[in-house]
């Protein structure tokens, strides 16, 4: 048994060993093999805190005190709006969340950037091109107003990772994507009860 045990762990060593150069030589290859174009800097390519922990391939140990801190570090940055007023406009929120422009080499800087919210959540049931990687947030406004509803969802969309480290959405507010104002407007088309969010399907 213990002969096993120690096989195991040499074995966990020689895969970690192997993935730190394994990780350099993709760093290199990444390097070599892009351009900045336009607002496509090549600083994108270095990783966040974050990023880098939740980078780490499948089965490699991660130490759930760096996942806390990290996590917690990121819940007590949000900032929540400085009027206390989470809610906009739901029309204008529409916009926001079919927008799917925004950051690439090939978008204009000047303009506003979309949120893309339906490349991974169903959102209105009479739009029919929706991605799956998200839930459906389909009559996502039945879960009501309530202060507690109103923060947590404004935080899920200022920074995803104050919730679930590693999740795969968009740091709208953290990363600056979004305005203020465009997340309030989201923010009403999420619960607003004249939303098509939260109509039932014609
Ligand atoms: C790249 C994919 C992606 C994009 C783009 C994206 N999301 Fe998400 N979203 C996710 C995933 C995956 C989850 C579930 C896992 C998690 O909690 O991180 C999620 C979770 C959520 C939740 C929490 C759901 C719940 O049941 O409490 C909300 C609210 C949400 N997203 C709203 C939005 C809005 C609004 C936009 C656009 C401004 C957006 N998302 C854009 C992937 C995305």
């Amino acid at each position: 048994m213990k002969g096993l045990i120690t096989g195991v762990l040499v074995t966990l060593g020689a895969s970690v060993a192997s993935w730190t150069i394994a990780s350099d030589d993709i760093q290199a290859v990444m390097q070599s093999s892009f351009v900045t174009k336009n607002q496509a800097s090549m600083e994108r390519l270095q990783q966040d805190a974050v990023q880098s922990v939740c980078s780490a391939p499948r089965g490699m140990p991660l130490d759930n005190k760096t996942l806390t801190t990290l996590r917690e570090e990121r819940l007590n940055a949000v900032v929540l709006p400085a009027d206390g007023q989470y809610l906009g406009d739901w029309q204008r929120g529409a916009e926001v969340a079919g927008n799917g422009r925004g950051l690439q080499s090939s978008d204009d800087p000047t303009k506003p950037n979309g949120g893309n919210c339906y490349a991974c959540h169903q959102l209105a049931p009479d739009e029919v091109a929706y991605g799956t990687l998200g839930p459906s947030l389909t009559g996502y406004g039945a879960r009501g107003q309530s202060e507690a509803m109103l923060q947590y969802t404004w935080t899920k969309l200022w920074d995803t990772h104050a919730y679930n480290l590693c999740s795969h959405m968009p740091r709208f507010g953290a990363q600056g994507i979004l305005s203020e104002q465009q997340l309030k407007d989201v923010m009403a088309y999420l619960v607003d009860p004249a939303s098509p969010v939260n109509q039932t399907e014609q």
